[in-house]
C-alpha cells in the first residue's frame, strides 16, 4: 500500500526546531513526509537537515525543478497538509490566497485536510487581524489548533505556544484518519478530570493510585478535536498538555474538587475520569516519619475524601449539564456499575472491568457505558481515543 502522503509546511519561528520532532513522528509511522518550509524557515532550522529527516529533496521557491511544475503537483497529491509553527504572516496569507512562494502555492493547490499549529508572541494571536484569519480558516474547513500557554521566546510567558509536537502528531493522525469532522461540540465548554490523587502523608510520601492519566488525556483531545474548549484538570498525569487544552495542574483530591467546581461552574459538560484516592491520612506529618529502632510502625488513620462525582451530580450549577463518571470493577461489572450510576447520580457511567491481568497504563480500553436512561452502549477492546470518541457522542446527543 502506497504509504499516506503529508505536506509539512514550515514557515519561518523559533519553533520551527520543534517541526523536526514532528516530521520525525510522522516518517517512523509510516508517513511519506514531504517538507516545505519557507524562505524564513531556513534561517531557524536549514534546509539540508529538512532533506536528511524527510529522505526528499527541499525547496522553498517555485522555480525550483521547474519541469515537474512542483508548486501544483505537491499540493494536489497530498492526503494532508499540516504547517507547524504556522506564523501570523502565513495564517494570513493562506487566509487571503496569497502565493508568493511553494508552500502558500500548495495550501492553494491542496484539496486534502490541512492542519494549521500557529505560533506566535501572545499580542500577535490576540490581535484581531490574526483573529479573523483563524476565523476564516476554520469557517473554510482548516484545522487551526489553539496555541498552547507557557513560556515563549524571550522571557515573555502568555498563549501563542506551539504545542507538543507529539500532540500536533495526534491531530494530523485524527484527520488523517477521520477527515475533518463536524466540529460537534463547538461553543461548548467541557471539564475532563485525569490522572490519580496523592494524598501526602508527609514532604517525601503519599498514597496514590496507578492511574496514568491517559484516558482522560485522550478525552480531552478527543473534545478539543471535536471543537469544545476544554479545561483538564490533571492530577500527578505526567504526561504532555494536549494541543488546544486548558491545563490546571492539582495533586490531592482536596485540590482537585475545588479545581472541578470551579471549572464546572459554566461547563456544558464535566467527565470525571481520574482516580480519586477515596481516603486520605488524617494527619500530615510536617517532617519526615522516621523509624524507631524496636518499634513498630504507628498504623495510619485516614479520612474520607470528599466525593467530587456526587457532589457535582447532586448540586447541578447549570441547566442540562451532562456529568460522566468512570468506575473501575472486578466482579458483577453491570450489577455493580448500575448501582453506583444511581448512587453517584450522575447521567453516564463508564464502566471498565479491571483485574491482574488488565493493567493501568495501557494504551487500550475496553468498557460499557452505562445511561441513567437505562442505555448501554458497550464499546470493544481498542485505543483509549475510540472509547473517547463514544462518550463524547453520547454526551453530544444529551446536550442536543
Ligand atoms: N470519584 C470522585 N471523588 C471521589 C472518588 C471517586 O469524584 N472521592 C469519581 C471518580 O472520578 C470516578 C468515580 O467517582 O468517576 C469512581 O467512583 P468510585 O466510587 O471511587 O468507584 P471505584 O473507583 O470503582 O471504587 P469503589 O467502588 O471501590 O469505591
Amino acid at each position: 500500500m502506497d504509504k499516506p502522503k503529508v505536506v509539512l509546511g514550515v514557515s519561518g519561528g523559533i519553533a520551527a526546531y520543534k517541526a523536526c520532532e514532528l516530521l520525525r513522528r510522522l516518517t517512523e509511522s509510516g508517513h511519506d513526509v514531504r517538507v516545505v518550509p519557507t524562505a524564513s524557515a531556513l534561517h531557524f532550522v536549514g534546509a539540508a537537515t529538512w532533506s536528511a529527516l524527510s529522505g526528499h529533496p527541499v525547496s522553498t521557491e517555485v522555480w525550483d525543478d521547474v519541469h515537474e511544475v512542483p508548486h501544483v503537483r505537491i499540493g494536489q497529491h497530498a492526503d494532508l497538509v499540516v504547517v507547524a509553527p504556522a506564523t501570523a504572516d502565513m495564517l494570513a496569507k493562506a487566509a487571503h490566497g496569497l502565493a508568493d512562494d511553494l508552500l502558500t502555492n500548495t495550501l492553494l493547490t491542496a484539496r486534502c485536510p490541512v492542519v494549521f499549529a500557529p505560533a506566535m508572541h501572545t499580542e500577535m494571536w490576540e490581535h484581531p487581524a490574526t483573529q479573523e484569519n483563524v476565523a476564516t480558516l476554520r469557517a473554510r474547513g482548516a484545522v487551526v489548533i489553539e496555541p498552547a500557554v507557557g513560556r515563549l521566546t524571550g522571557v515573555d510567558t502568555g498563549k501563542g505556544r506551539l504545542p507538543d509536537p507529539g500532540e500536533i502528531f495526534e491531530v494530523c493522525r485524527r484527520v488523517l484518519a477521520r477527515g475533518v469532522t463536524e466540529p460537534d461540540l463547538r461553543g461548548r465548554h467541557v471539564v475532563v478530570s485525569a490522572g490519580g490523587t496523592r494524598e501526602p502523608l508527609d514532604p517525601v510520601r503519599f498514597l496514590g493510585n496507578r492511574s496514568s492519566g491517559k484516558q482522560g488525556y485522550a478525552l480531552a483531545r478527543t473534545a478539543a478535536a471535536r471543537g469544545a474548549r476544554v479545561t483538564l484538570i490533571a492530577a500527578n498525569a505526567l504526561l504532555p498538555d494536549p494541543a488546544g487544552v486548558d491545563v490546571v495542574q492539582v495533586g490531592t483530591a482536596v485540590e482537585l474538587r475545588q479545581a472541578v467546581l470551579a471549572a464546572a461552574a459554566d461547563a456544558d459538560a464535566v467527565v470525571m475520569a481520574a482516580a480519586v484516592a477515596d481516603f486520605r491520612p488524617a494527619v500530615y506529618a510536617t517532617g519526615k516519619i522516621k523509624k524507631k529502632d524496636g518499634q513498630e510502625p504507628e498504623p495510619v488513620a485516614l479520612v474520607r475524601n470528599p466525593d467530587i462525582l456526587a457532589e457535582i451530580s447532586g448540586d447541578r450549577v447549570r441547566a442540562g449539564q451532562v456529568i460522566v463518571g468512570f468506575a473501575a470493577e472486578t466482579d458483577d461489572v453491570l450489577a455493580n456499575g448500575r448501582a453506583k450510576l444511581k448512587r453517584k447520580g450522575c447521567d453516564l457511567l463508564v464502566v471498565n472491568e479491571v483485574g491482574e491481568r488488565k493493567t493501568f497504563g495501557s494504551e487500550e480500553n475496553e468498557a460499557v457505558v452505562l445511561g441513567a436512561d437505562g442505555s448501554e452502549t458497550p464499546v470493544p477492546h481498542g485505543p483509549k481515543e475510540a472509547l473517547a470518541e463514544t462518550v463524547w457522542d453520547l454526551v453530544a446527543e444529551r446536550l442536543g
